[in-house]
């Protein structure tokens, strides 16, 4: 009986984890930061526009003109931000996204997804718990983007067996 004991208070314990972080991090209280490449930014300029019908707060990281930068100077003061828990969460944009994605991923405590799809933007904040959402501009149009953003600010971490396993990602950066 004393494991079913310890199984019904990690249960509990686990539904508590989500709904204070549901209260804290979600809904109104959620502050982005975001910021792509030039080859992002178009679709960065329909994001920001979604966010603001959305009446989500968040700050934009540029780049300010259509002059080519090189991502990882993009990449890193969402990151950084984000990492320092200034932000809830991160969304960055390149071309394919995927240099800004592996970019964003050098930063300890960061866990940025490359998304194109709305099942894994899903799963990749019930699972992952993931911090930033990478999009390419180059791979997919602004209204499938639109979708993807909009399920992953609205999708929760599920915690239980995920929390051990985020927290193994941890343990790699050490
Ligand atoms: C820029 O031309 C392009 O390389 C960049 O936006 C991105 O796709 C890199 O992964």
């Amino acid at each position: 009986w004393q494991n079913d004991v310890i199984k019904y208070m990690s249960f509990f314990s686990n539904k508590w984890y989500t709904m204070i972080d549901y209260i804290w991090k979600e809904g109104t209280h959620l502050k982005i930061a975001i910021s792509s490449d030039h080859g992002g930014n178009n679709l960065r300029k329909e994001i920001m526009a979604l966010l603001d019908e959305l009446a989500i707060s968040y700050e934009d990281f540029g780049p300010q003109n259509d002059d080519s930068v090189d991502y990882p100077d993009y990449a890193r003061p969402v990151a950084e931000r984000v990492a320092a828990g200034e932000f809830d969460r991160g969304i960055l944009i390149c071309g394919t996204g995927i240099g800004i994605s592996i970019a964003a991923n050098k930063f300890k405590g960061i866990r940025c997804a490359l998304v194109h799809d709305v099942f894994s933007a899903k799963a990749t904040r019930c699972h992952n718990d993931s911090n930033i959402l990478a999009m390419g501009e180059r791979v997919i149009g602004p209204g499938l983007a639109r979708e993807i953003v909009t399920t992953w600010l609205n999708t929760e971490f599920e915690g239980g067996r995920h929390v051990r396993r985020v927290e193994k990602i941890s343990e790699l950066e050490a």
